[in-house]
């Protein structure tokens, strides 16, 4: 998979996010049209089970409306504007389903799905992705990514085939899982924060032949100091911005 695309990969952070409404359809759009080599999208459930793509835990910050997530249904949270907070010529954006994304993004890029249910880790997530990209059969583009462990674990079992990123939380709370959480189980990439990077870490996890995949690089001093220290993917803001610090940029 990762052979098909240049070293290190870009990845746009929710789409475009520092130009369009985040994880929405027209952020993933652009991010595609700025030459990004995949998108990183935060997936969650509905209450009637529907995977849908949202960041935080409740809708307040990214939509006109209020309240969790996890207590709207579909067509509640159809209702929602997703884009006008962001900006008025976005009115009209809805909280995209993951499927949608899937056709938005086509199937020659990178598709990092980080699985959030973090407020409701029981509640199915990880199998329900996991048969949406059997049903697409895109797993070929597909990287999976939480921060818990579990959420990993259910991807391992159910559709082995795609690579999955332990996230780490930065500083001393993330230590865990930089050093025995990911070295002991059983992961392709470490995505860790910029923050609690460094060579040696990119070092330790070569010689493991696994990838660093770091969030959230976004100026050229940041991208130019990852690239050196031979990072293999960095999700930023700004993919336009990025892919220029990275010399791939018009
Ligand atoms: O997976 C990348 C890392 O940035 C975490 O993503 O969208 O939860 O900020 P997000």
């Amino acid at each position: 998979m990762f052979e098909n695309f240049p070293h290190p990969i870009l990845l746009a952070h929710r789409g475009d996010l520092a130009h369009a409404p985040e994880n929405t359809l027209p952020s993933f759009t652009q991010a595609i049209q700025k030459g990004a080599d995949g998108v990183e999208l935060d997936a969650k459930l509905t209450s009637d089970g529907h995977v849908i793509v949202i960041h935080d835990s409740t809708v307040d910050r990214t939509t006109n409306g209020k309240g969790k997530v996890a207590s709207f249904s579909l067509d509640e949270i159809r209702k929602l504007d997703a884009g006008a907070w962001f900006d008025g010529k976005f009115a009209g954006t809805k909280v995209p389903l993951l499927e949608e994304v899937f056709e938005t993004v086509g199937r020659d890029k990178l598709i990092n799905i980080e699985l959030t249910n973090y407020s409701t880790p029981r509640d199915g997530l990880a199998k329900k992705v996991c048969e949406l990209v059997r049903k697409h059969n895109n797993q070929k583009q597909i990287i999976f990514s939480s921060f818990f462990a579990s959420n990993l674990k259910i991807a391992e079992q159910t559709l082995p085939e795609a690579p999955r990123g332990l996230l780490a939380t930065p500083g001393v709370l993330g230590l865990w899982a930089r050093s025995f959480g990911f070295m002991f189980g059983n992961y392709q990439a470490l995505h860790p924060h910029i923050s609690s990077t460094s060579r040696e870490q990119m070092q330790r996890a070569h010689r493991l032949q696994r990838r660093i995949h770091v969030w959230t690089a976004n100026t050229p001093e940041e991208i130019h100091r990852l690239k050196d220290w031979g990072v293999d993917g960095i999700f930023s803001d700004d993919p336009a911005a990025a892919l220029r610090a990275l010399g791939r940029g018009g």
